[in-house]
């Protein structure tokens, strides 16, 4: 994409009214912005001040342009869904499409995954999809299946609320499955498979394919899929 559209997007997203981003992306005390930049406290009002209901939230971590997000948005009109990243102009695609869709449950967070836990409070989510995220080979610390990431997560998912990974990535797929063995006590490895279209598909939201799972499938490589419960 060029800079030019880039930063058009950039421009755009700020008028949406589904899009927060924070405000202070390393500081250790960041905030969040709303529609054109109007400061906004959404840490245990995101349904109040937000969807204005009661429905159970599901986030989408690195959701790149919240294909999960939307699709489950159309899925499930009764639960409200909000998708995280940390750039503008992939979140944009998402945005724009709940808002042509008119899809009131949708919203859009963008943050590094490493402060989410200063937007959500204790038991304010109810299940966490986390979507084809970069693997990180190279480094432990930036997988979000790390155990530090599923310890962020527990303090605001409720008590044995399900984290789903979808990815193409062997290595993080196994990583995932065998850090659950020596600690039963944060999260309970639920179902995990390594090549989830060669069976009868367990859930009809694994039916959903994002961007990248896509361009992983033209290219052959296989989906795996970990599901696990969070104590
Ligand atoms: C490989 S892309 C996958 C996007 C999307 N889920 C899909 O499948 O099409 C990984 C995404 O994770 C985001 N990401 C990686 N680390 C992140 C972090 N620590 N905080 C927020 N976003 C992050 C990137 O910006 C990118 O959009």
């Amino acid at each position: 994409m060029s800079r030019r559209n880039k930063l058009l997007k950039f421009a755009e997203i700020l008028a949406f009214p589904n899009v927060f981003e924070v405000l202070g992306e390393y500081s250790p005390n960041p905030s969040l912005s709303g529609e054109r930049g109007k400061p906004v406290e959404m840490k245990g009002n995101w349904n109040t001040n937000y969807f204005k209901n009661n429905n159970p939230i599901t986030l989408e971590l690195a959701c790149g342009k919240g294909d999960y997000t939307i699709g489950l948005a159309r899925m499930y009109p009764d639960r409200n869904f909000i998708g995280v990243d940390i750039k503008g102009n992939r979140i944009w695609r998402g945005a724009k499409t709940a808002l042509e869709e008119k899809l009131d449950n949708v919203a859009f967070l963008r943050t590094r995954i490493e402060q989410i836990d200063h937007f959500f409070a204790k038991d304010e989510v109810s299940e966490i999809w986390i979507t084809f995220p970069d693997p990180f080979l190279n480094k432990e610390s930036r997988r979000l299946t790390a155990l530090p990431f599923l310890k962020l997560y527990q303090k605001f998912l409720k008590m044995e609320g399900i984290v789903h990974l979808k990815t193409d990535s062997a290595e993080l797929y196994e990583y995932t499955v065998e850090a659950s063995l020596p600690n039963q006590d944060i999260f309970e490895m639920i179902y995990q498979n390594a090549d989830i279209y060669k069976d009868k598909l367990i859930l009809k939201e694994l039916e959903l394919k994002t961007f990248y799972e896509k361009k992983h499938l033209a290219n052959g490589k296989k989906i795996t899929y970990v599901q696990c419960k969070l104590r």
